[in-house]
């Protein structure tokens, strides 16, 4: 094997944080190497490094055999090293051909080579077997489009080594899928290829070697076909999971929450959710599987009371409550946003602060008019222990925390004013392992408590696991519905894709 990337000793101290702790490791040309570990674990951290995003305290980089010195993006790139971040870099209203070439060097004078770059394009498109039309407007793309511009974009500009910070966090089945066999392809091609995931799935799947990440230490690294999930796990928690959460049958109880005929208008002005029934009895969770895109966002968005509705009625504990404010809606139910960057967390506030976003004008942390920080700092502290939130200080900007321990945060605010209804989209997106085994516990406890939680997912896995009814949800309608133990994953598949769809929902009221 012919190395191409070789670290020694790789350091990196945040403010009290080791995130890099000596790591040394090898990667070799045109492999598929995964990096897995904790949230926190620092694995971004080892990215940003040789992307050059972050300067290291103490080691080196070798690239071919050669020490380098990666001072800024610009010079990976010439290094041929790129990186797909978690949050696209595309700039929507452009087209994806114009997304691509912006910023790159090739150059016809003053006016960019369209001509040019179409076809050097085509051919890496070709080469890689899929479709995309250059010039659509990057904003009318799904996000699996989206990401596949962002690996052109690299592409383009001619990296020989990808690295894809959880590429499939966002991605619905269908579309990992996709990724998956283009990221083959590109090995084939003899590009290597760093991947990370917390899905251990995954990582048997697509990858040659894995690299496991403990506390800014590298772990170990093994030989993919010589291991397994379980073994991934232990490794990287440092004892046993059990990657699956014990679920006793629950009679029906009283029905809490209820949605009638739910009509949603979109951004764009068209219909985005049509027509919606369901209703959630206590002790029960209520999984709504599809694929993203497909209404689901706009329909959790309006019963928070975020979008408005064209029409429908929202009832909790047999309360109407359509016509109620964000503000007196926040006391009925938990809300786990699915995108916790724009909707569950002010980044440049405290871990602190952020634990009572939303909450500051309970009683319980104001004095008079003023908030009360003595509370807000035990509230938050509560919250970092209970939840094991792994963070220096709670007065620390929650930027700075891993996209795990954010939402840790965030499923803690949520459930501390202990609703009887919570609703969670995505909640374990971007959650390592242990923590997914936590959330999961957790629905699964407040179920038991006879609360009634409302999971948006669409990881097949969880909702199969967590679910006592599931509904799917395909262009904005409810074309399935059934109880747990009735439908496998690939039953669901058909009615995400809008292949299969029921005249009769049967398991959405009842
Ligand atoms: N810019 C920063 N400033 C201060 N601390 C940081 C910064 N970036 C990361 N850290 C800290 O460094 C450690 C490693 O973080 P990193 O983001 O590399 O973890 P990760 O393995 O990618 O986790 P996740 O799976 O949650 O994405 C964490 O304790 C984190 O809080
Ligand atoms: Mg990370």
């Amino acid at each position: 094997m012919e190395e191409i990337i070789r670290l020694e000793g790789i350091t990196k101290y945040f403010p009290g944080v080791v995130a890099n702790d000596n790591v040394s490791l090898t990667i070799y040309k045109g492999e598929i190497h995964a990096i897995v570990g904790e949230n926190g674990a620092g694995k971004s951290t080892l990215m940003k490094i040789i992307y050059g995003l972050y300067k290291p305290d103490k080691g080196e980089i070798y690239i071919n055999g050669k020490k380098v010195n990666i001072n800024s993006p610009k010079i990976a790139i010439s290094y041929g090293i790129g990186m797909v971040h978690q949050h696209f870099m595309l700039i929507p209203p452009f087209t994806v051909i114009e997304n691509i070439i912006l910023g790159s060097e090739v150059k016809n004078g003053i006016s960019l080579n369209f001509k040019k770059a179409e076809e050097t394009l085509n051919d890496i498109i070709n080469s890689l077997g899929f479709k995309i039309d250059l010039y659509e407007k990057v904003e009318n793309l799904s996000v699996g489009e989206a990401q596949r511009v962002e690996i052109l974009k690299l592409l383009y500009r001619r990296a020989e080594i990808l690295i894809l910070d959880e590429p499939t966090a966002v991605l619905a089945p269908q579309e990992v899928e996709e990724l998956f066999s283009i990221l083959r392809k590109l090995s084939s091609q003899g590009k290597t290829i760093i991947f990370i995931s917390h899905k251990l799935n995954e990582v048997l799947n697509i990858s040659d070697r894995v690299s496991v990440m403990r506390r800014g230490k590298l772990v170990n690294t093994v030989n993919t076909k010589e291991t397994n999930k379980f073994e991934l796990a232990q490794m990287m928690v440092g004892r046993e999971v059990f990657l699956k959460v014990d679920k006793a049958k629950r009679e029906k109880g009283e029905e809490i929450f209820r949605v009638e005929d739910i009509w949603v208008r979109g951004r764009k002005g068209l219909d985005v959710v049509k027509g919606v029934s369901f209703n959630i009895r206590e002790g029960e969770i209520l999984g709504i599987a599809g694929v993203e895109g497909n209404g689901q966002s706009e329909l959790i968005e309006a019963i928070v009371g975020l979008l408005p509705l064209k029409k429908g009625k929202i009832l909790f504990k047999n309360k109407d409550i359509t016509l109620e404010r964000i503000r007196q809606r926040r006391l009925y139910f938990g809300h786990i946003p699915e995108d916790r960057h724009k909707r569950g967390l002010i980044l440049d506030f405290s871990v602190a602060e952020n634990c009572i976003l939303g909450l500051h004008y309970f009683d319980r942390f104001s004095k008079g008019i003023f908030i009360d920080y003595s509370k807000v700092y035990k509230h938050a502290n509560e919250i970092v222990e209970k939840y094991q939130v792994k963070t220096p200080s709670i007065k620390i900007p929650i930027r700075n925390l891993s996209g795990g321990n954010q939402q840790k945060i965030v499923l803690g605010r949520e459930l501390s004013f202990s609703p009887d209804f919570l609703i969670a989209a995505q909640p374990t997106r971007g959650l390592d392992i242990g923590a997914t085994e936590f959330v999961h516990q957790l629905l699964v406890d407040l179920r038991n408590q006879g609360k009634a939680v409302l999971l948006v997912s669409a990881d097949l896995d969880e909702i199969l696991n967590l679910s006592d009814r599931i509904l799917v949800m395909y262009n904005g309608e409810i074309v399935g519905s059934f109880s747990q133990s009735e439908v496998d994953e690939k039953e669901l598949g058909y009615y995400m894709t809008g292949v299969k769809k029921q005249t009769e929902l049967k398991e959405a009221l009842i």
